[in-house]
């Protein structure tokens, strides 16, 4: 074996606005399986990974909710972490960009940008929201199409047509966010001197750190000529302001990147590893890359040479991966396709999917296939068909003999095959083409099981005096399955610990094919049960409802979008204290299209609640009404200030409050049940 290596691992962080999906899925899996075989041959390899915390999209989807950003990424990164841990995928940290350790590596990096004269700044004209106060990306403006006139159409091309043209071409362009028509304004914006790095990505891209096909996508866009970028966007945004440029923010895509270093240096401050020893430019570890086909020139091209600037070292290898489809198509809400994380793992063993997602993923940017019909055929036929069969068709007749193994080598020549197979598999995992790894490994299945079914021990058990002969059989069989199982220990971890109680050892590559003789071993349990369509047929019927209801269709009810929430005890009940509120004042708050500002009377307290029903309601109309309103809510800082308490409400939307007359003798303050 190899000296041990130093490595370190990242997947793309993922935007902590939504929900972790199976797309995402193919690279933690994939990265996770690199890591784990990693470890399991004896190298010092860790794997981080975080949220990416930043951008307008998830400043506007906090405000939607009614939260602060702050409270927003928490939320979401305690999200995706259980559902990553749902998936057994092995982090050694998961951080957030928004944290200290990236602002302080984004500031220095940025700083040693400028010292070097990569920074530029020039005037540039963008489509502004009068209304919101805010500069629009194309994806926030919408409007009519000017070539073929269909409406709708998002700011930079049209879905109908295909015709790509600049947000201010569209005929009737509004805000997406506001609603109104955008205006033309200056500002100020930095830039990242991309251009002066083209002689050295030229190099960079073809010294082995990219896949062969990567290296020639970017030799083409390399020959078209490099853009300066654009790395600053104006306040309100969320994320961190520039140094020395009041009210000018990093633009998400500068800091992401720093996100691998800031989550390794918070992971280096909490265990006493050596931050720098991974970042210096003659530094003598490894940093490996998992990112999808997407974002390669941001890490390919600008992270590079951003990082060549600062004086770090570069990435050892990007390495990309293709995009998932489902049943052969893109994913999709109405087909049921568009499958969370979460919503699998309700459903599905996480093992399964890693097994499949193994089989199908190669060392290139190929995008991947998951067949639902297929998915279940290969678990079944594969892990549960051939793998776990083979000791759950050999271990009894060993407990039957006390449960110690033979000595004896039943077949040398079929043991010997396994013996060969132990680096060249090593090899198909380091490459990361896993698919070829799973059909040798299957290969060796298959010729385990043909071995076990044509000596027959269930047969020979029956003629006395063959105990010896038997007993060398299944021990054979053992020793295959003990080969097999280390194998796959980096794709199925849970079963693979099974397996290990099961043969009371490590299964550590290194040993991978030394035959364990004379060892006793466990009782055998069930390892592994069957997928069953009927469980996958429910994920996608459960995915379907969760997609909202399609504009044409007819509404499916509230139930099937809102399933009834578990079951809770009386006392859970009781702790929510519902009150009759009188509403005295009713205003809009500058600033937020969803929000008005409520003065509630409780019958001699009065409270200040932020509620989004502002599409609802006139807020004169509700001077003087009645509603229930939750009381002994926890107040709630938001960005207007500090809301007291919830109304409750309900409508397309959650829009509409309860209203009550004031005149049916429920008086302000008067507990509700
Ligand atoms: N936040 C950026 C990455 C910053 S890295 C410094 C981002 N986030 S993402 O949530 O959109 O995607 C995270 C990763 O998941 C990306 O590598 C992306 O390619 C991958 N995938 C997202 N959807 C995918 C599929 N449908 N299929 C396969 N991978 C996909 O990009
Ligand atoms: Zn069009």
């Amino acid at each position: 074996m190899t000296a041990q290596r130093k490595i370190l691992v990242t997947s793309a962080l993922p935007y902590a606005n939504g929900s972790i999906h199976l797309g995402h899925m193919v690279e933690t899996i994939q990265t996770d399986i690199w890591v784990r075989f990693q470890k399991m041959r004896g190298h010092d390899c860790i794997y981080v990974c975080a949220d990416d915390a930043h951008g307008t999209a998830i400043m506007l989807t906090a405000e939607k909710l009614g939260k602060t950003p702050e409270q927003q990424i928490a939320d979401m990164k305690a999200e995706h972490e259980r559902d990553f841990a749902g998936f057994l995928i092995g982090f050694d940290n998961y951080h957030s960009t928004h944290s200290s350790e990236n602002k302080e590596l984004s500031e220095l990096i940025y700083s040693r940008l400028k010292a070097n004269g990569h920074i530029a700044e020039r005037m540039i004209t963008q489509a502004y929201d009068p209304e919101k106060g805010l500069f629009l990306a194309d994806r926030y403006i919408k409007g009519t199409c000017p070539k073929c006139k269909t409406p709708d159409q998002y700011g930079d091309n049209c879905e109908a047509c295909g015709a790509t043209y600049s947000p201010m071409d569209l005929i009737d362009p509004k805000s997406a966010i506001s609603g109104a028509t955008p205006i033309a304004k200056e500002s100020k914006h930095l830039f990242f001197k991309l251009p002066e790095f083209t002689e050295y990505l030229r190099e960079w891209t073809r010294a082995g750190h990219l896949q062969p096909e990567v290296a020639n996508k970017l030799a083409e866009w390399l020959e078209g000529g490099l853009q300066e970028w654009d790395i600053s966007r104006d306040a309100p945004y969320f994320g961190f302001e520039i140094p020395g440029e009041p009210d000018k923010y990093f633009y998400v895509w500068l800091d992401a990147p720093i996100g691998y270093m800031a989550s390794l240096k918070n992971l280096c401050d909490r265990t006493g590893r050596d931050f720098s020893s991974y970042w210096k430019p003659d530094s003598d570890a490894e940093v490996y890359h998992f990112i999808g086909k997407d974002i390669i020139n941001f890490h390919a091209l600008f992270w590079p040479a951003m990082l060549s600037s600062a004086q770090f070292r570069t990435p050892t290898k990007v390495c990309a991966h293709g995009f998932l489809t489902v049943n052969g198509k893109k994913m999709s809400k109405s087909r049921g396709t568009f499958v969370n994380a979460r919503t699998y793992l309700e459903h599905l063993d996480p093992e399964y999917l890693r097994y499949y997602y193994a089989s199908k993923l190669t060392a290139g940017v190929d995008d991947l296939d998951l067949n639902l019909d297929d998915f279940v055929a290969r678990v079944n036929s594969d892990l549960v068909g051939k793998v776990v069969n083979i000791a759950s068709r050999t271990a009894k007749f060993v407990q039957q003999q006390g449960g110690v193994l033979s000595q004896e080598i039943a077949d040398t020549a079929l043991w010997q095959k396994f013996v060969d197979a132990n680096e060249p598999i090593a090899q198909l995992f380091e490459e990361r083409d896993f698919g070829r790894a799973m059909r040798e490994i299957m290969a060796l299945a298959d010729a385990a099981n043909e071995y076990i079914a044509t000596q027959a021990p269930w047969s020979m058990a029956k003629e006395a005096g063959r105990e010896k002969e038997v007993l060398a059989v299944c021990t054979l069989g053992i020793n295959m399955f003990a080969a097999l199982m280390t194998w796959l220990k980096p794709v199925l971890p849970k079963t693979a610990a099974a397996a290990e109680e099961f043969l009371d050892t490590e299964l550590t590559w290194r040993n991978a094919t030394l035959f364990l003789s004379s060892h006793k071993i466990n009782a055998f349990k069930p390892l592994m049960r069957r997928v069953e369509l009927e469980k996958v047929n429910q994920m996608i019927e459960a995915s379907k409802s969760e997609a909202p209801a399609p504009a044409a269709a007819a509404p499916t009810g509230w139930l099937a979008k809102d399933p009834i929430a578990e079951e809770i005890e009386y006392a859970d009940f009781a702790k929510v204290d519902l009150r009759i509120a009188k509403i005295i004042a009713a205003e809009p708050v500058a600033g937020a299209d969803k929000l008005l500002q409520l003065t509630l009377d409780l019958g001699g307290q009065t409270r200040n609640v932020f509620a989004g029903i502002k599409s609802a309601y006139d807020p004169a109309t509700l001077v003087g009404k009645h509603t229930v309103m939750v009381a002994n809510l926890k107040p709630r800082k938001m960005k207007f200030g500090l809301s007291e308490g919830m109304v409750l409400a309900a409508g397309p939307g959650g829009k509409e409050i309860f209203l009550l007359e004031p005149d049916t003798g429920a008086e302000p303050g008067m507990k509700v049940m």
